[in-house]
C-alpha cells in the first residue's frame, strides 16, 4: 500500500495539524518524518485546543498508530511535557506512540549552541525557534550524535558527558553572553529520558515496511514548510532537515517508489514568522488584518507571523519540487472583508519579468508583480460545502488551481475540525 504525504507548501504554520487530524480516520498510521520541537501543530475539536510539537497528529484518534520516524530530533525535556499534557485524554501511549531508534536526541547543550550562534549571528540571525535543531542535525550529519536507540545501551551517560563536554568548549568559542545553568538543565534532562524510556522504541523503517505489506494505510505528517528546505528553501534562513517530499523517504525509511498521492497545504495568503525574504510581505493595514483576524502568533514561540498575499511563484515552486497531488487551501475565512484579493503571479526580478523562484529573492532583487481579484465579505466559519462559498471565492480557487494545475480537495473556513469544507 502506498505511503501518503502530507506537506506544508509555504514557510510553515500552513495547519498541517488540523489536516492530518481530519485525515487521520482514512489512516492506520500517521509518521512524522522530519523536524522537532520547533514545530507547533494546531489542533481544534470539541472545544479543546492542542498545541503538539513532536507527537504525531493522529495521536487523538483511538485505531492510529503514531510513529515518530528517524528523521525527528527529539528533545526528551518537551517530549515530556507534551506526553503531561496529553494525561487528561487517557491515549494508551505505550501501544499508539511508536519511536524510532533512530531519531536523534536534542541535548540540552544542543539548546544552549543554538543560542550562541544566533547571538553570535547579531542583526544576520535566522530567527530560530532556539530549540537545538541546527545543532543536533550538526551533529547528525558531522556523525556525532545521540540517537534514541543509545538510551537502550549501558555506556549512554558517557556517551552524553563525552558531547554535552565538546559541546562546552564549542559554546565558549563563540565567546557571547548567555547565561546558563547546565547542572539544572541536565537534571531536567535526565529525569525526562527516565519518562522517554518508558515509551516503546522500534526500527521504524522495518515496521512501516511490514505495513506496508499488509496493507496499512499510512499518512506521512511533514513539519514546518517547503521554502525552509535545508536545499530548497530560502537559505539560508530556513530549517536543517529536508521538509520537502523526499524528507518522507528519507525520514522513515520509505522507498520513492512507495510514496502515493502528495497533499500540500498553504494558507490563502501566506506568513513566515522568523527572519528571511518574504517577497510578497505586507507593511501596510491589510498586512495588520491577515495577522490580528487569523490570529498570526507562533504556535512554538508565540512571534508575531509576518503576513502578506499569495505568492504563486514559490507556491508553484513547492508544488513542483513536491510533486503535489492534491491541494488543501487553508484559514480562507480570514480573507473575508477584503475588497480587493492580491495574488503574486510573477516576480519583477533585476527589471526582468519571470515566473519562476530565482536564486535570491532579497527585497533589493525581487519586486512582485500581482493580479487583482474581487474580494468576498461573506463570514464562511459556518458553511460546510462547497457550494455555499461565495462566487468570489470560488473564482479564487478556480484562478489557483489553473496557474498550479493541481486540484483544491479541501477548503479550511476555520481551526475546529468541523470548519473543513470537502470539494
Ligand atoms: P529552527 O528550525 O528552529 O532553527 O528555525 C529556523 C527557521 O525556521 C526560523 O525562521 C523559524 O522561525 C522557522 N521555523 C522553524 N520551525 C517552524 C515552524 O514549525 N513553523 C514556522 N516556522 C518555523
Amino acid at each position: 500500500m502506498a505511503v501518503d504525504l502530507l506537506l506544508g507548501l509555504q514557510w510553515g504554520d500552513e495547519g498541517k495539524g488540523k489536516i492530518v487530524d481530519v485525515l487521520t480516520k482514512n489512516y492506520d498510521i500517521i509518521a512524522r518524518f522530519q523536524g522537532g520541537p520547533n514545530a507547533g501543530h494546531t489542533l481544534e475539536f470539541d472545544g479543546i485546543k492542542h498545541v503538539l510539537h513532536t507527537i504525531p497528529s493522529g495521536i487523538f484518534h483511538k485505531n492510529a498508530i503514531n510513529i515518530v520516524g528517524n528523521g525527528v530530533v527529539i528533545d526528551p525535556v518537551i517530549f515530556k511535557k507534551e506526553l503531561e499534557a496529553l494525561e487528561q485524554f487517557k491515549i494508551d501511549i505505550k501501544s499508539k506512540l511508536l519511536i524510532s531508534r533512530k531519531a536523534h536526541l536534542i541535548l540540552p547543550t544542543h539548546r544552549l549552541l543554538d543560542a550562541a550562534s544566533e547571538t553570535s549571528k547579531g542583526k544576520a540571525k535566522i530567527g530560530s525557534t532556539l530549540k537545538g535543531i541546527g545543532p543536533t542535525y550538526m551533529d547528525k550529519t558531522g556523525r556525532n550524535g545521540m540517537r534514541i536507540g543509545d538510551l537502550e545501551m549501558s555506556d549512554w551517560k558517557e556517551k552524553y558527558r563525552a558531547l554535552a563536554d565538546k559541546h562546552e568548549a564549542m559554546i565558549d568559542y563563540y565567546n557571547v553572553d548567555i547565561e546558563y545553568d547546565l547542572a539544572e538543565l541536565e537534571n531536567e534532562f535526565f529525569k525526562s529520558v527516565e519518562a522517554l524510556k518508558k515509551l516503546t522504541f522500534i526500527d521504524s523503517e522495518e515496521y512501516l515496511f511490514q505495513a506496508q505489506r499488509s496493507g496499512k494505510k499510512i499518512l506521512a505528517e511533514g513539519a514546518q514548510g517547503s521554502l525552509l528546505d535545508i536545499d530548497f528553501g530560502t537559505y539560508p534562513f530556513v530549517t536543517s532537515s529536508n521538509t520537502t517530499a523526499a524528507g518522507a523517504c528519507t525520514g522513515l525509511g520509505v522507498a520513492p517508489n512507495q510514496i502515493g498521492e502528495v497533499k500540500g497545504i498553504f494558507k490563502a495568503y501566506t506568513t513566515r514568522v522568523g527572519s528571511g525574504p518574504f517577497p510578497t510581505e505586507l507593511f501596510d493595514e491589510d498586512g495588520e488584518t491577515m495577522g490580528r483576524v487569523g490570529n498570526e502568533f507562533g504556535a512554538t514561540t508565540g512571534r508575531p507571523r509576518r503576513c502578506g498575499w499569495l505568492d504563486i511563484v514559490a507556491l508553484k515552486y513547492a508544488v513542483q519540487v513536491n510533486g503535489v497531488t492534491e491541494l488543501m487551501m487553508m484559514k480562507a475565512d480570514v480573507l473575508s472583508g477584503f475588497e480587493t484579493i492580491k495574488i503574486c503571479t510573477a516576480y519583477n526580478y533585476k527589471g526582468e519579468k519571470i515566473t519562476h523562484l530565482p536564486y535570491n529573492i532579497e527585497a533589493e532583487n525581487v519586486t512582485p508583480i500581482y493580479s487583482e481579484m474581487k474580494g468576498w465579505k461573506e463570514d464562511l466559519t459556518k458553511m460546510s460545502k462547497a457550494d455555499e462559498l461565495p462566487k468570489e471565492l470560488a473564482a479564487y480557487i478556480e484562478f489557483l488551481e489553473k496557474e498550479l494545475e493541481v486540484p483544491i480537495k479541501i477548503v479550511s473556513v476555520g481551526p475546529d475540525r468541523t470548519q473543513t469544507i470537502l470539494r
